[in-house]
């Protein structure tokens, strides 16, 4: 845990300190006055010392509040950003906060059936137990690949070369049978071969160098590992994970090529659709949900009325969060539950992961992370010719004449990524305390079959709470926090680029 969790966490338990403090005091004054209106005496010291503590607690809650309202992680603060150059100001300010820049056939059925891949699953998963390797036809090239799915350091360019391009289907069929969830659903084989042909022909719809298949693989591989290896799967029910997996595999379906604000100024079909607000977002999930619901690509036709609009709204909630004019507004509401001793909301926490795991290249290793960057240039550069033609100005980061791509790199990090990754740990961290809590519940009840039912109503009213929410308590350190020393590696490496101009010069964008 570094400086930054680490003062997260301590404002978390100054805050709880101080709310403790204004609830005892108001207890004592109720009490006082209880005593006053039934006539009984006592001290005067005692009142003196009452109205003493209270006055502290309400000070230190006033402290508390008015430094939340001064919070700078609402919309950027441009003060602190005189170093860096401008127009990478103005890309995070457009991008990052509410504000309006002003300035086929041939990819389907690459392999036989999807049977095939949901037994590649239940083989991985053997794999690991006894090396039994039944007799399906998975390559070893891509079990191999597979096997690493558990890793941080996850090789999804790897995969998608050995799998013939079907990254974001592997990927996506195992974390789905890893969880046991197309059983459980009964989502029909055919419905779901059909389902991840068409997300994976969505993805290439317009040839885009970054929002392709692999960055959704990529995704779904990095909200695995953030609900796996922190243990945060025991804390979630199977519509939720399945939602949040689903959520992952959609999140940039059909995704243009151009960003929401290119989108906007151009007037486009889709931002008329959607009203200018979202607007990719709200395409992504539009079109994935026509696909799910009904027809040969409906994987969702085995779920209850109550299992449908669970499902829905956690994964409305989280592809809509991916927008990243909200950025700002999600970590400021995350830090903000962190220090209120109660419940984090469930479908934002995973919003969150979600977030985090779509703007977590930085987090990587770095030859990782310099093709993403190169893919992603080459993506804003084409906008950018785009805008050349239709005479309008460059958006921040697509004129490919003037682009400071190292420090927008630095920035971003800096800005975005870094801030972002230390509430998701400082989260995380709350939330591992909830299986404690799952045994204090266990062991309440037992305790209760002893000593009658008052107590058991206490356990009843702690599982309803806890059960539909992530309970906040006494956060415990991650044990593997692995984005930490890629993000200060891909940072330095980043500034030696900036230092050292000639090594600029090998920069040039690429495909993936
Ligand atoms: P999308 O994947 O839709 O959502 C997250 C966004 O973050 C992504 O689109 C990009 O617009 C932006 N993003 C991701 N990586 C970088 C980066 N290295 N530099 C600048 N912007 C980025
Ligand atoms: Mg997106
Ligand atoms: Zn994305």
């Amino acid at each position: 845990m570094d400086n930054k969790t680490t003062q997260i966490t301590a404002d978390s338990k100054s805050l709880s300190t101080s709310f403790q403090a204004c609830y005892s005091s108001a207890n004592e004054l109720r009490d006082l006055l209880k005593m006053m209106m039934a006539g009984q005496s006592f001290k005067r010291e005692t009142l003196i010392l009452s109205m003493e503590n209270a006055i502290c607690a309400l000070e230190k809650a006033y402290t508390y509040e008015k430094k939340m309202l001064n919070c700078d992680t609402d919309e950027l603060d441009t003060k602190n950003m005189q170093s860096i150059p401008e127009e990478v100001q103005d890309w995070l300010s457009s991008t990052f906060t509410r504000k309006l820049s002003i300035s086929n056939e041939e990819s389907k059925h690459k392999f036989k059936s999807i049977a095939n891949v949901i037994r590649a699953g239940i083989f991985v998963d053997r794999i690991y137990r006894r090396a039994s390797l039944a007799n399906f036809h998975i390559s070893t090239p891509i079990v191999d690949a597979l096997k690493k799915m558990n890793d941080w350091d996850f090789d999804v360019f790897e995969l998608h070369k050995v799998s013939d391009e079907q990254s974001l289907r592997y990927i996506g069929i195992e974390v789905l049978n890893k969880y046991d969830l197309i059983n459980k659903y009964k989502i029909p084989i055919k419905h779901l071969e059909n389902f991840m042909n068409e997300l994976t022909n969505g993805y290439k719809l317009y040839d885009n160098s970054y929002h392709n298949v692999v960055h959704a693989a990529d995704v779904v591989q990095t909200v695995f590992y953030l609900i796996h290896r922190t243990k945060l799967q025991d804390t979630l029910t199977d519509i939720e994970k399945f939602g949040c997996f689903i959520a992952a595999m959609i999140h940039d379906y059909e995704h243009t090529g151009t960003t929401n604000n290119f989108h906007v100024k151009t007037s486009s079909q889709m931002a008329l659709l959607y009203n200018d607000r979202s607007v990719l977002e709200n395409h992504h999930l539009s079109r994935t949900f026509n696909m799910m619901r009904e027809g040969e690509t409906g994987i969702l036709s085995a779920l209850n009325n109550d299992e449908y609009r669970e499902f829905r709204d956690l994964v409305i909630d989280m592809v809509l969060a991916t927008d990243m004019s909200s950025h700002f507004q999600q970590v400021k509401t995350i830090k903000h539950l962190l220090v209120l001793p109660e419940y984090i909301d469930k479908s934002k926490a995973l919003s969150l992961i979600l977030h985090a795991a779509d703007i977590s290249h930085p987090c990587k290793p770095w030859q990782h992370h310099q093709k993403w960057t190169h893919s992603l240039m080459q993506e804003f550069f084409r906008q950018g010719d785009q805008e050349l033609e239709m005479g309008l100005p460059f958006s921040p980061l697509c004129d490919k004449t003037t682009t400071l791509v190292p420090e927008s790199q630095i920035g971003f990090i800096n800005y975005i990524v870094d801030p972002c990754f230390q509430v998701l740990e400082a989260m995380l961290e709350s939330i591992l305390d909830y299986k404690d809590k799952c045994k204090t519940i266990k062991e309440k009840e037992d305790s209760s079959k002893h000593h009658g039912a008052s107590t058991s109503m206490e356990v009843e009213k702690d599982r309803s709470s806890s059960m539909n929410n992530i309970v906040i308590r006494n956060p415990k350190k991650l044990k593997h926090t692995p984005w930490n020393q890629h993000i200060s590696k891909n940072l330095e490496n980043w500034k030696d680029i900036v230092s050292n101009p000639a090594k600029e010069k090998t920069f040039v964008p690429r495909r993936i």
